[in-house]
């Protein structure tokens, strides 16, 4: 038997039809059928957003995520050759105070001489040459370099060195000899405040 013949038999709906396959009285001629297959449709859709909203609001990040997805800090303190270490989004991140020294030998530097070239400019916030932030992990494995504490070895180029595999990095945190491939990376970050820098 064909399918179209056992339809005819089975579906009383086939029954209650004229003889074009309208129902009769409905607008447009919209058949019976197909007004319970949208109908059908509609309430599958209604039902699977109402499925995928408690889902989808659970993966929403929470305010306790967002709020850590920033970090705030205070820069006053940190004076003209100093550095802080800090946190952000659980990854060290290092924040120096170049002096007009430093400032001038990172500017003295040609790009061609850098493998992964940018200025000074490039890596800092306009009118803040002086304040470089970066992230404290090595561009190689991962490692957190040293350099931030007072005494601690800064590499042959006086920024950061990560004594892992021996990668050395300038006062701009460029590198400069070693494995690692890039500089530091610096993250996304404003002044809040004339003192106080929000990163990410
Ligand atoms: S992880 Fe820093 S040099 Fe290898």
């Amino acid at each position: 038997m064909s399918e179209t013949s056992a339809s005819a038999v089975a579906d009383p709906n086939t029954h209650a039809a004229t003889a074009d396959g309208t129902t009769a009285g409905a607008p447009g001629g919209v058949r019976r059928r197909d007004f319970i297959d949208i109908a059908a449709l509609s309430a599958a859709g209604v039902g699977g957003l109402a499925v995928l909203y408690p889902l989808i609001s659970q993966m929403a990040p929470s305010e306790d995520v967002l709020a850590e997805s920033t970090t705030d800090v205070d820069v006053s303190a940190i004076e003209p050759g100093q550095a802080i270490k800090s946190v952000f989004r659980k990854q060290p991140l290092f924040i120096r105070r170049l002096t007009d020294a430093e400032i001038a030998e990172a500017n003295s530097v040609p790009l061609s001489a850098l493998r992964d070239p940018e200025t000074l400019s490039d890596r800092t916030l306009e009118g803040h040459l002086s304040l470089l932030v970066t992230m404290g992990v090595c561009t190689h494995l991962g490692c957190v370099p040293l350099g931030v504490t007072e005494g601690e070895n800064r590499g042959e180029f006086g920024g950061y060195f990560c004594p892992c595999h021996g990668s050395h990095y300038d006062v701009a945190g460029r590198i400069r000899k070693g494995p690692a491939p890039t500089n530091l990376v610096v993250p996304e970050y404003t002044f809040n405040t004339d003192t106080v820098i929000r990163v990410g």
